[in-house]
């Protein structure tokens, strides 16, 4: 991973909240002036065969690959001789660019991908790879100005306060809905929506949903504040005014993506979205899609405004400040139903009262789509360049979850052609067993995706076992393992995917990591040894037929890191013995598989 040594110190002066605003600035700015269409569109619409990065996004990942990037590089893997390599001996200009997708899935993902992070962060303090995912993790590491893991999720004592995951969830003040506290608490975040619906915006359960998970993943609540109006709790913070933040303006932070999925209007759809529905992401400059079907993307400033064919209704027919960090957060990651209807160990009652109680007070109030689904509305409506768009005659787009189409590691951005990445770094925290491991399916049907409707706009997924089954059997699902390592072309004609899936302890122990999506909330011993587990898990690797870590592990990281800056040598360097190695023990094969049984004693429970 990239990682920062010498960055320890970051400038948090002047980053103390100007003003604590009020719940109330969640709701978006309507009938505002709209720029000149003519001069400053804004949408940008290109074709999948010709597509281009937003000119900021590459401005921004282009000033930290010649900046930042390289001492990175050179921090890390110093000349190179520990791997077998001669690092000057390779193109400095062209190092590998990195992406890393982190899944989602509740609490259990964001603190398995905190934990990852924090494993391949030097400061060992929080990650600074290029790219990202998961909505929860990212939205609080930028909107907290990416300070370390350890300040994140348990606070500073100072001006950070942490996940505060021992409030639950959904019933901050324990099972009694009607509590004093809880109910102060939903009129709190009644008092959010209802701002938003008073703008005429229709809302959904997402909204509220989006309110919850600000009290702990954005910056301004603490255990005393959290049942008061005493600051906004995050209302107000925008996802397009992540470049304002200190680490940004230095580029020492990654390109952030969030993923939402869409439900096509008018197709019913309830549980699973089909892979044909549109994919959108959510950057801090554009909302859109890179499907191939749409290849367009609008302003992020202001998305939320109803736009045809590109034009608003008038000059001043704009909205802003719809993009609320929470708004995007609980977007991508619509998971209330999940937990209000969870038979898990949870108080499940308690938490479909809490549903009924906000919807029946909001459904009183404004008109509500009840659906699991966030309101969008449709700034791609009418495009007439576009006109097999699935939502292009509906004024409105529904998102749902980013991992309601079964691709919970969201692949499909690291894989657009035009961002060219050579390595992704997948953290999968999904539950996909009985036991809430992953077992590949995402990586599966996010392969499938691209094969099947993407291949003019994404590169290749990398050989992968051929279905869940043979994940499992091959024991690929349950330690690090590296996909596509063995290209047959120059450029190499996939990335490499280095996959770390949340798997039990190495050594046998009881795993603390595979909680349920359901649970919301960990006690802060929980927490620790959640973090503790998946870290080590991380840096440990694995030896066949062992329950010991690798002590090259670490070694075997920086070989596919590197690894494909070999073919950018004329003529390609070889791999070293060292990485060769490596490659050995963590690639997979298709030519030569590995069993499970190689992983003995795992504690799969
Ligand atoms: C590709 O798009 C760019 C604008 O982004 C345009 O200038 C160029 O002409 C296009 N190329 C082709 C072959 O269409
Ligand atoms: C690495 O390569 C550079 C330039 O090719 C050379 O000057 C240097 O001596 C090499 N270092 C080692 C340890 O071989
Ligand atoms: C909290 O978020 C606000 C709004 O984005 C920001 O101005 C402030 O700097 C953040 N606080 C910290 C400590 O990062
Ligand atoms: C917070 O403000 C809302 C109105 O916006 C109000 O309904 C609610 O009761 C207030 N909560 C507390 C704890 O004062
Ligand atoms: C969705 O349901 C509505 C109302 O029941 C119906 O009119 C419509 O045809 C359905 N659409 C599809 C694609 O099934
Ligand atoms: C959004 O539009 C405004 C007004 O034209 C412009 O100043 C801003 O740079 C645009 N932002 C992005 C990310 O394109
Ligand atoms: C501009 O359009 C908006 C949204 O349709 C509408 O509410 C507003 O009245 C219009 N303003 C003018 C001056 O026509
Ligand atoms: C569920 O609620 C009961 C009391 O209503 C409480 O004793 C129990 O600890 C709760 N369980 C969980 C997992 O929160
Ligand atoms: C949009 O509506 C037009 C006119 O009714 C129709 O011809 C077209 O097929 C529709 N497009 C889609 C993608 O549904
Ligand atoms: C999974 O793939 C393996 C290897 O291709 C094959 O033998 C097996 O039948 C497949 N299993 C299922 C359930 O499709
Ligand atoms: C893998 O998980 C998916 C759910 O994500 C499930 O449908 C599938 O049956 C599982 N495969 C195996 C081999 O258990
Ligand atoms: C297959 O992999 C095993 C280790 O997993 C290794 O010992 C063996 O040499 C490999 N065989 C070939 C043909 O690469």
């Amino acid at each position: 991973m990239l990682l920062h040594h010498c960055l320890s110190t970051l400038a948090l002066a002047g980053v103390v909240y100007a003003t604590k605003g009020s719940i109330t600035d969640y709701a978006p700015l309507v009938n505002q002036p709209c720029p000149n269409v003519k001069t400053d569109p804004l949408l940008r619409v290109f074709t999948p065969t010709n597509q281009s990065l937003h000119p900021r996004e590459e401005e921004y990942v282009n000033k930290r690959l010649t900046t930042v990037v390289p001492n990175e590089w050179k921090n890390w893997l110093g000349d190179g001789s520990a791997i077998g390599y001669n690092l000057s001996a390779f193109n400095c200009n062209s190092f590998p660019k990195i992406g890393i997708a982190i899944s989602g899935g509740g609490y259990r993902a964001a603190l398995y991908g905190a934990g990852v992070l924090s494993a391949v962060d030097a400061r060992d303090q929080s990650a600074k790879a290029a790219g990202t995912g998961g909505s929860w993790l990212t939205g609080s590491l930028y909107m907290n100005d990416f300070p370390t893991i350890k300040d994140l999720v348990y606070g500073n004592g100072d001006n950070m306060h942490g996940w505060l995951l021992h409030f639950p969830l959904t019933t901050p003040d324990g099972d009694n809905v009607y509590s004093e506290n809880n109910q102060d608490w939903y009129d709190s975040i009644l008092g959010s929506v209802f701002a938003k619906g008073d703008t005429g915006i229709d809302m959904s359960i997402t909204d509220p949903w989006s309110r919850m998970i600000s009290y702990h993943f954005l910056n301004q609540t603490s255990r005393v504040n959290f049942f008061t109006n005493d600051t906004a709790h995050g209302a107000g913070q925008l996802w397009s005014r992540v470049p304002l933040i200190p680490s940004w303006q230095q580029h020492l932070v990654p390109f952030p993506i969030i993923q939402a999925d869409s439900r096509p209007v008018g197709s019913n759809l309830t549980a699973t979205i089909t892979p044909a529905s549109t994919v959108y992401e959510m950057t801090p400059m554009e909302f859109g899609s890179w499907d191939p079907q749409l290849s367009a993307m609008v302003n992020m400033t202001y998305g939320g405004t109803h736009l045809t064919n590109g034009q608003p209704a008038n000059d001043t027919a704009c909205t802003t400040s719809f993009d609320q960090a929470g708004f995007i957060m609980g977007t991508s990651s619509n998971l209330f139903n999940q937990i209000t209807s969870s038979q898990g160990s949870d108080n499940s009652s308690s938490e479909s009262e809490v549903i009924q109680l906000i919807l029946s007070r909001q459904l009183a109030k404004f008109p509500t789509q009840a659906a699991d689904v966030a309101n969008w509305p449709n700034p791609f409506y009418n495009l007439i360049a576009k006109p097999s768009f699935q939502d292009v005659n509906s004024t409105w787009l529904e998102l749902v979850d980013g991992g309601e189409n079964l691709e919970v590691v969201p692949f499909g951005q690291q894989f657009v052609r035009a961002r060219g990445l050579d390595v992704v770094v997948a953290v999968d925290a999904s539950s996909d067993t009985l036991t809430n491991w992953p077992n590949g399916s995402s990586l599966i049907m996010s392969a499938s995706r691209i094969s099947n409707l993407l291949q003019s706009s994404h590169q290749s997924f990398p050989p992968l076992p051929s279905n869940t089954s043979q994940f499992v059997f091959t024991g690929v699902s349950t330690r690090p393992t590296f996909f596509g390592c063995f290209p047959q072309q120059n450029p190499p004609e996939y990335p490499i995917v280095v996959y770390l899936p949340n798997s039990p302890p190495l050594n046998g122990d009881s795993p603390v990591t595979n909680t349920s999506t359901a649970q919301v909330d960990y006690t802060p011993e929980l927490t620790q040894l959640f973090l503790d587990q998946a870290h080590a898990n991380v840096i440990g690797g694995f030896i066949p037929n062992t329950n010991s870590p690798d002590p090259d592990f670490g070694k075997c990281m920086q070989c596919v890191a590197i690894d494909r800056a070999r073919y950018q040598v004329n003529p390609p360097l070889a791999r070293s013995s060292i990485c060769a190695r490596c490659f050995q023990q963590y690639c997979f094969n298709p030519n030569n598989l590995t069993s499970a049984s190689e992983l003995p004693g795992r504690n799969l429970r």
